[in-house]
C-alpha cells in the first residue's frame, strides 16, 4: 500500500518517528534558508498591522496547536488572540469585526464543526487562514488563505506528527506578524529562525531517550489518574500529554496550568496519581518548580521534562527526570511533545490498547 508501518508495530509509532523529516519539510516551505527569514508560499491578503485581533478555532489536538500559538503570537507580535473550540465558537456566535484575522486549524480539513465555524467567520466579514495537512480539503477550499502543514497522511487517530507541523507553521507566521508589525526587529527574526531551524535535529535528539520512555511507561500503566503540569507554552502542552493519554491507553488524565494546582487538583495528590510536569528552563521555570515543591510535599511522583539547567536546579526528592536537548526557550513545545507523545504511545502499548484505532474515537469528525 502507498502508506504502510515500514518496520514500525503501530501507525503512531513511525508517525512520532518521522517528526524530524516532516517538520523539517514544513520548515523548509516557510523559512527561506538563504536570507534566514520568515517567507510564506502565499501572499496574505491582509496587512499584520491592520490585525487588531485573531481567533483561532480547532479541535482536539489542532485546537491545543492553536493554543500554543496564542502564546507565540501575544509575545512575538503583541497580537491579542481568543483560542477557541471550535463548537464552542461557532455556537456562541463570538462576535468578529470586518477585518478581524480568524485562522482555522485542522489535520483532515472536514472536522464539521471547524468547516461550520469557517463558514461563520467568512459570514461575519473576517478574513480566515486555515492551517490544514489535507489541501484538497473542504477547510482548505473554502479558506481566504491556506497554509499547509507537510505532514504527509496521518494514520493514526491520535495526531502526532500533524500537531508539530502545525506548530512550525504557526509559529513561522507568529514571526512573520512580529515581524511586519514593528515588534521584532532584523535582529531578532534571525535569532528566532535559527532556533526554528534547529528543530528538526533537536526532535531526532528528543526521540533518543525513547527506552527511558519506555522503562516509564510501565509505572504509568499502573495508575487510574495521571496529572499533567505546564505553565506558558507548556500549559497547552501538558492539555495535549492529558488528551493523548487517555485517548490511546484510556487512563484518566488530566493537563493543568501549573500555577491553578492550588485552586483545586493539589486535592487529589497522593502516592497513587503520578505528575507529569513539562518545564524546560524557560521565564517560568522557578514558579513551575515551587508547583513541584508543593506536589513533593503531599507525596506525590513527579516526573519531570526539563533540560540538563532545569534538571540541575530542580532538586526535589522523589523525582524522575527526563532530560531534553538545550533549546531556545520560544519554541520548546514541537520538541517536548515528543515525550509527551512516547509516553502515551508506551502507555498504550504496555495496556495492550488498539493504538492505531483507540475505541470510540474516529480520526476526522465529519459528523456533529
Ligand atoms: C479527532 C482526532 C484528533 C484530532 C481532531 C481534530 O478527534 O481523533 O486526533 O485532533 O479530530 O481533527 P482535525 O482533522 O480537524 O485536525
Amino acid at each position: 500500500s502507498l502508506v504502510d508501518k515500514a518496520n514500525y508495530r503501530h501507525f503512531m509509532a513511525k508517525e512520532i518517528h518521522e517528526q524530524p523529516e516532516v517538520v523539517g519539510h514544513t520548515l523548509a516551505r516557510y523559512i527561506d534558508m538563504a536570507s534566514e527569514r520568515v517567507m510564506l508560499p502565499v501572499t496574505l491578503p491582509f496587512d499584520f498591522k491592520d490585525i487588531q485581533r485573531v481567533s483561532i478555532t480547532a479541535c482536539g489536538t489542532a485546537n491545543l496547536a492553536g493554543y500554543v500559538a496564542k502564546y507565540w503570537f501575544e509575545r512575538l507580535a503583541r497580537i491579542p488572540v481568543e483560542i477557541d473550540i471550535a463548537s464552542e465558537f461557532r455556537y456562541r456566535e463570538a462576535p468578529l469585526r470586518k477585518g478581524d484575522l480568524a485562522i482555522f486549524i485542522s489535520q483532515s480539513g472536514e472536522t464539521a464543526d471547524t468547516l461550520a465555524a469557517l463558514r461563520y467567520a467568512k459570514g461575519e466579514g473576517a478574513h480566515t487562514l486555515s492551517v490544514v495537512n489535507v489541501p484538497t480539503s473542504t477547510i482548505a477550499r473554502e479558506s481566504e488563505t491556506v497554509l499547509q502543514t507537510l505532514a504527509g497522511p496521518e494514520i493514526g487517530v491520535a495526531s502526532t506528527k500533524a500537531f508539530t507541523c502545525q506548530l512550525m507553521v504557526l509559529a513561522s507566521l507568529a514571526v512573520a506578524a512580529g515581524k511586519t508589525r514593528g515588534e521584532l526587529s532584523d535582529e531578532d527574526e534571525t535569532k528566532l529562525v535559527h532556533g526554528l531551524v534547529e528543530i528538526p535535529r533537536l526532535m531526532a535528539a528528543a526521540l533518543t531517550i525513547e527506552p527511558q520512555i519506555e522503562k516509564l511507561a510501565r509505572d504509568i500503566s499502573k495508575s487510574k489518574d495521571v496529572l499533567y503540569l505546564g505553565r506558558g507554552t507548556s500549559y497547552p502542552l501538558a492539555l495535549e500529554g492529558a488528551l493523548k493519554l487517555k485517548e490511546i491507553s484510556y487512563i484518566h488524565a488530566e493537563g493543568y496550568a501549573a500555577g491553578e494546582l492550588k485552586h483545586g487538583p493539589i486535592a487529589l495528590i497522593d502516592e497513587n496519581m503520578p505528575v507529569v510536569v513539562i518545564a524546560p528552563h524557560d521565564r517560568v521555570f522557578e514558579k513551575t518548580v515551587s508547583n513541584m515543591q508543593e506536589v513533593a510535599a503531599r507525596g506525590g511522583n513527579i516526573i519531570l521534562m526539563t533540560d540538563a539547567k532545569g534538571a540541575a536546579e530542580a532538586t526535589i526528592e522523589s523525582l524522575v527526570t527526563i532530560v531534553l536537548p538545550d533549546m531556545a526557550a520560544t519554541f520548546t513545545p514541537m520538541v517536548y511533545a515528543v515525550p509527551v507523545q512516547l509516553l502515551a504511545y508506551h502507555t498504550a502499548v504496555v495496556m495492550g490498547t488498539d493504538v492505531d484505532q483507540p475505541r470510540n474515537l474516529a480520526k476526522s469528525v465529519t459528523v456533529e
